[in-house]
């Protein structure tokens, strides 16, 4: 998968991608990362990518001239009818699709090249959402300063669901939210810490007793937490 980053921050993803899961992924040439500046699209003098807002009001509107610049250089085409077949063209903003495990999974299973938009200030000119944009994601009800870190969130959690990108293929099956259940709790050495005992049956060797205990707690966890996914399973 090839995923390409469009913001006026480059720096910003100085170092993100370069840890851990998405570090080893990159080596292992299972995701490209490209990181592009959107000033460098522009073509006036001043290297404009934002102005103010038509009809007035608050804030700057980013511009759209050097987003289509990047996306014809990037994908060779502005027609989104024409993008080759697995091109996904993704607008990170607080009025998009709220992003869930099935859409990273979505994403992971059939997304090709991958093109993120990080948008910024009060807004973006519509005209790049009517006209390029095949995917409008929010990562939640709240605003961040730009989209930026809901790149970052996105793309993490698309990645560690591609082939091979995890060391064992079982740890994404087992995943909180997979099955509408958020994780069971895990615990490692040592057995009793400040009086905290490791539950008894984690080390009774019994996986059959081991799963179900985990797959009980599971649902106890998440009837506590996130009721709304179980009531989401049945509804
Ligand atoms: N940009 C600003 N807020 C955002 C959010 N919640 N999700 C994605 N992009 C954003």
């Amino acid at each position: 998968m090839k995923i390409d980053v469009l913001t006026i921050f480059p720096e910003f993803f100085d170092t993100v991608f370069d840890f851990g899961i998405i570090r080893r992924a990159k080596l292992a040439q299972i995701v490209e990362i490209n990181i592009y500046d959107i000033r460098s699209f522009t073509t006036d003098k001043h290297h404009k990518t934002d102005d103010k807002p038509f009809g007035g009001g608050d804030g700057m509107v980013m511009k759209c001239e050097p987003i289509f610049q990047a996306i014809e250089k990037i994908i060779g085409t502005c027609e989104r009818e024409s993008y080759p077949s697995g091109t996904r063209v993704v607008l990170l903003s607080p009025q998009g699709k709220q992003l869930k495990q099935s859409i990273a999974r979505e994403f992971a299973d059939e997304a090709k090249h991958l093109i993120l938009i990080c948008g910024r200030y009060e807004g973006i000119d519509e005209r790049v959402n009517d006209a390029l944009v095949t995917d409008e994601i929010s990562i939640g009800d709240y605003v961040l300063s730009g989209g930026e870190p809901a790149a970052i969130v996105l793309t993490d959690a698309i990645i560690r669901l591609l082939p091979n990108a995890l060391g064992s293929e079982t740890s994404a099956v087992n995943d909180s939210f997979t099955e509408n259940l958020l994780d069971y709790p895990h615990y490692t050495q040592p057995r009793d810490f400040r009086g905290m005992d490791v539950p008894e049956v984690l080390l009774s060797g019994n996986h059959a007793e081991i799963e179900k205990w985990r797959r009980q707690k599971a649902l106890e966890k998440t009837q506590i937490f996130r009721k709304d996914l179980l009531d989401k399973e049945h509804s």
